[in-house]
């Protein structure tokens, strides 16, 4: 009697649980064993599951407080509309990235309608993986996480989160289809070595918008096979700026089509906006861009084209087979560190095509800045401080 009556009290209480779960269709982290100070990776990915496997809206919450998480792996695609992910607290990766042998930390993989949000922080601990990372020296130098990756991902917001000290990329973008990125702080030290902010690559209607970014390599950095891309409203600094490229390095990579960069501000970035291609080069294209009203303080190369872009040096002198057309260049001011304040090479075998600068003034504290422009035929309005003359 006794038994039968826990057992139907157990029976209640399961189903009590069930009921509430599916009413407000929220799957806390701490329901599934994750704790305040402990380590959240399998309780992250159970309740992931269990949402997933929902049917309703559903919201994976990591509630405020600071844990510890290793590699995450969350996949769709899932049974419902809408997935929600509520990062309220602070998640600290291993410090060691011998601990993490992956292209991601936290990934989401083919996820359908995703948003996430919530305040919270995802902090890569990177230091260590800073100190040992070697990529500049061996091109097979062991892969090292991205603090957020989202792969095939249709129809996402992630906004009002922080993304702190990844070991390599914070946020890498691969083959999205309508995504945005919006009020998102990025923060890394300036000498943090591949910590690129945001990376797009392969994707679709991306759009970056009110997003801080202060990292040691490329705020922004747009790689092949990118279709209509959005980046507004963005403060960079420190950083490498915001970039196209590097283009033409590999086989067969995709055109890049659509790339609008607007009403941005850079300070002390090794560069302002840069289009990048390699010296004798894979063919590929880049066309459709534009970078209108950019604000640079005290920055490198603030307006930088650069289709013999070779970084580590010891490549080719032929020219790169990459070919840019439609690009517009307007409405940049401000403070260049370097003297050369706006340089435009473009490949000798294939010239820029249809690119029009409009207002242009750039200051340098040394002197006179410097404009270099080589195979192009810009068409000029409004005014250009420095001159631009093109050869
Ligand atoms: C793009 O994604 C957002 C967010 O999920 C959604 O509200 C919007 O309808 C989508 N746009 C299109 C054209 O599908």
């Amino acid at each position: 009697m006794d038994s039968n009556l826990n057992l139907q009290t157990i029976l209640l209480l399961f189903f009590l649980v069930y009921v509430v779960e599916a009413q407000n269709g929220v799957f806390d982290i701490t329901a599934y064993g994750g704790k305040d100070g402990g380590d959240i990776t399998q309780a992250v990915m159970d309740a992931w599951k269990a949402a997933c496997a929902a049917t309703g809206a559903a919201t994976v919450l990591i509630p405020k407080g600071t844990y510890t998480m290793n590699l995450v792996n969350l996949a769709g695609p899932c049974k419902q509309a809408q997935m929600n992910f509520q990062l309220e607290g602070i998640v600290q990766a291993p410090a060691d990235p011998a601990a993490m042998d992956s292209e991601s930390w936290l990934l989401f993989d083919h996820v359908d309608d995703l948003t996430v949000f919530g305040g919270g922080t995802l902090d890569g601990q990177g230091q260590k993986a800073w100190e040992s990372n070697e990529c500049s020296k061996n091109s097979k130098c062991p892969q090292m996480p991205a603090n957020l990756r989202l792969n095939f991902v249709n129809n996402g917001v992630v906004h009002d989160i922080t993304s702190l000290n990844s070991k390599m990329i914070h946020i890498m973008i691969l083959s999205a289809n309508n995504l945005t990125i919006q009020h998102v702080t990025i923060t890394a030290p300036s000498t943090s070595i591949n910590t690129d902010g945001i990376h797009i690559g392969r994707s679709t209607g991306v759009k970056i918008l009110d997003t801080t970014i202060g990292t040691g390599d490329d705020c922004v950095s747009v790689s092949d096979g990118n279709k209509d891309i959005t980046v507004s409203k963005v403060t960079c600094g420190p950083g490498h700026g915001l970039s196209i490229g590097s283009l033409g390095k590999y086989d067969n990579e995709g055109p890049v089509v659509g790339v609008h960069i607007s009403d941005c501000t850079l300070t002390k970035t090794d560069n302002g906006v840069r289009i990048k291609s390699w010296p004798d080069s894979k063919p590929g294209s880049a066309s459709d861009i534009s970078f209108e009203n950019i604000v640079m303080n005290d920055v490198g190369n603030p307006v930088i084209i650069d289709q013999a872009y070779c970084p580590y040096g010891g490549c080719s002198q032929a020219p790169s087979r990459v070919k840019l057309s439609n690009i517009k260049i307007a409405g940049i001011k401000g403070t260049s560190s370097t003297q050369e304040a706006v340089k435009i090479f473009c490949s000798p075998a294939l010239p820029c095509e249809n690119v029009e600068i409009g207002d242009i003034n750039l200051a340098f504290s040394g002197g006179a800045a410097t404009c270099t422009c080589a195979n192009t035929k810009p068409t000029l309005t409004g005014t250009q401080v420095p001159p631009v003359v093109c050869t």
